[in-house]
Formats: structure tokens, C-alpha cells, sequence
């Protein structure tokens, strides 16, 4: 990889980011505290939500102001008109979603516990048909984005076709590896920066992340596998960042950026709004310190509020937030 994001492509105007990615449509089950096996609770609340990590990061993105592209596949079916529904409201474009005449679309079955903590478990549906021509349709898209974000809830074949698609046409890619996946090397040296939680980076690595040295080591395994920078995100604790010398985002010396403190209620598609709003600051020109912080931020409003997409908040919002928060 020969690009500079920083350098070349990001700018003062309106960044632009392409999502190659999933869209499921969430069931949201609210209990005091999730079951054990074999037993049942009574819930004390219901929501159904868009989701699925893709389309929830190009929501954060266009929410944040970007100009957001969502390629992906949804079914023909109430879930998938109202995904479309969901992204178009945000201002996401939709033109690159296929709306799959024969599969259902994703959904996710999500128990949300008293403390916004959540367990959740997916069918793919839709997601599973994505294919490598409906990347390649997309390639314009994908040409013209300051990055490319992805993520693991797509087949790693598809994953990998928009990662070399985007090496094609130059567009540096961010890596969210989540949900985790046996991924092999070549899917570090594609990415421009690999954004793992604690348990992914654990394990891709097979380093414990139990603390800051770990998240260290963890991160600079990932670098020698050919990735240019890290991020790992550490839930209520912040996120630790590296980026060595050289690398297109500059040097950065590993670092805990801490988390805002906030309450939580729904710890949903925290990691989507944190990745969401990564691309876009650096696609705005910020350094990985201050868009770190700047994504801290904007994952804190969103675990403030219910749901995925509807928890995603505006560019105004965070800036206001970060400053009261100084
Ligand atoms: P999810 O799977 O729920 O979308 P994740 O596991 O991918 O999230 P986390 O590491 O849990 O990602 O959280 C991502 C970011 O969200 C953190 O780096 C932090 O900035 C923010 N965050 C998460 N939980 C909290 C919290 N309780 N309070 C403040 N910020 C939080
Ligand atoms: O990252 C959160 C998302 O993961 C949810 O919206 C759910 O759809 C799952 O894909």
C-alpha cells in the first residue's frame, strides 16, 4: 500500500466514506438480568431497531456529516424497506444496497441487560448473498471514498474482495474485526488501521488484552502483520491507539485515550459509532489522537441512548458534548 489518507485523499470538504457491510434489523428484549440456560424472565421492555455493524457505522458517518455509501444486501420484506427507510433518513445512500429477491433479510436477537450490557446472537439472511460482483458494481463508490470501512459480519471472502478492491483504487481501508473471525494475515497487511475491541484483538492475536501492556502488545502484533496502525477499543475504559513511524496517520506512541464518563444504557453499536466517527475525523485531517477522542466521544452520547442507528447523534452534538466534558 502506497497511500497517504492523511496526505492525499482527506481534505477540509465533506469526507466521504464507503460501508461494505451488514444490515439486520434488531430485536431488542430488555430484562433486569439475562437468563441463565434453561430459565425464563420476564422482560420489561421491547424495541425493534435497524442494525447490523455496516449499516450502523455509515449512519455514525453520515450523522457525523459525511457523505456515506452503504453496499450491502437486505430481503425484499418489511426489515429490508425499513433499513432503507432507517439510512436514507440519515442521509446514507443506498443506491449500492441490493435488495435480495429471494432471502430474508439479517436480524438479531439482542437480550439488554439493567446495565446496558448485551448478548446478541444473528441470522445473516440477506447478508450471506452478498457477492464479489456486487462489490465490483460498487468500485466507483469505493474509488472516490476517503475510506473504506469494514467489518466481519460479512462472508471473509466478500470482506476480502472490497479490502483488494480498495487496494485497486487506492483507497485505504479500516478494519473493524467484529464480530471476531479466524481472519488470516493477509487481512492486517490490507487494512490502513485495524480497529478491534478487547475480546477481537485477543482473539486475532491470541495475546490476553487485560490491560494496557497487553492492548501494547496485542497492537504491535497486529502492525508487524502488516497493518499501519491500531486501535483497540476498551469499552467504559477508552481506547488505546499506536501508530509507528512512518505510517500514513504519522506517529503515534501507544496510548490510553480515556473514556468519557457517561450512563449507560445501551452499549449497542458502541464500537459502530466509535468507527464511524474514526473515518470521518480522519478523513477530516485530524490526527489518530484527536480523532480517538473524538470517537470516545461520540460512542458515549450513543450508549447514552437506545437502539443502534437511532443512538447514532450529529457532528453538533459531539463537539457541544466534548465541551462540556473538557
Ligand atoms: P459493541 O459491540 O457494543 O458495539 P464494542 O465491544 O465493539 O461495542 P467497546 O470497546 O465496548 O466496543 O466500546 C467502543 C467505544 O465506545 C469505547 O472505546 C468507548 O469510547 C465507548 N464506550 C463503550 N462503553 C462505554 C461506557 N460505558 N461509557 C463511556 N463510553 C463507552
Ligand atoms: O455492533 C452492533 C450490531 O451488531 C447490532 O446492531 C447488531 O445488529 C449486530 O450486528
Amino acid at each position: 500500500m502506497n497511500i497517504n489518507p492523511v496526505a492525499v485523499k482527506a481534505g477540509p470538504t465533506k469526507p466521504k466514506i464507503a460501508v461494505v457491510g451488514s444490515l439486520i434489523m434488531d430485536l431488542v428484549v430488555e430484562v433486569e438480568r439475562a437468563p441463565e440456560e434453561g430459565e425464563t424472565v420476564i422482560g420489561r421492555g421491547f424495541g425493534r431497531y435497524p442494525g447490523g455493524k455496516g449499516a450502523n457505522q455509515a449512519v455514525a458517518a453520515a450523522r457525523l456529516g459525511a457523505e456515506a455509501h452503504m453496499i450491502g444486501r437486505v430481503g425484499d420484506d418489511l426489515f429490508g424497506h425499513d433499513q432503507l427507510e432507517s439510512l436514507g433518513r440519515a442521509g446514507v445512500h443506498t443506491s449500492t444496497i441490493i435488495m435480495d429477491p429471494a432471502h430474508p433479510s439479517g436480524v438479531a436477537a439482542i437480550i439488554l441487560d439493567a446495565a446496558g450490557r448485551n448478548r446478541i446472537a444473528i441470522v445473516p439472511g440477506a447478508n450471506h448473498q452478498v457477492s464479489a460482483a456486487d462489490v465490483e458494481a460498487a468500485k466507483g463508490v469505493i474509488g472516490a471514498a476517503d475510506f473504506l470501512l469494514v467489518q466481519f459480519e460479512l462472508p471473509l471472502s466478500i470482506t476480502m474482495k472490497a479490502m483488494a478492491l480498495a487496494a485497486e483504487v487506492g483507497t485505504p481501508v479500516i478494519l473493524n474485526p467484529a464480530p471476531a473471525q479466524p481472519a488470516g494475515k493477509e487481512f492486517f497487511a490490507k487494512a490502513a488501521l485495524v480497529t478491534p475491541n478487547e475480546v477481537e484483538a485477543e482473539q486475532l492475536t491470541g495475546i490476553p488484552v487485560k490491560d494496557a501492556a497487553g492492548a501494547e502488545k496485542a497492537a504491535r502484533y497486529m502492525l508487524e502483520m502488516g497493518a499501519k496502525a491500531a486501535v483497540i477499543t476498551l469499552g467504559e475504559r477508552g481506547c488505546f491507539i499506536m501508530s509507528p513511524p512512518g505510517s500514513p496517520f504519522g506517529e503515534q506512541p501507544a496510548e490510553l485515550i480515556p473514556a468519557y464518563k457517561v450512563k449507560a444504557v445501551d452499549t449497542v453499536a458502541a464500537g459502530d459509532a466509535f468507527n464511524g466517527a474514526l473515518a470521518v475525523e480522519l478523513a477530516r485531517g485530524a490526527s489518530l489522537k484527536e480523532a480517538a477522542r473524538f470517537a470516545n466521544a461520540t460512542a458515549a452520547i450513543s450508549v447514552t441512548r437506545r437502539g443502534a442507528q437511532p443512538a447514532m447523534p450529529t457532528r453538533e452534538e459531539v463537539l457541544a458534548f466534548m465541551e462540556e466534558n473538557k
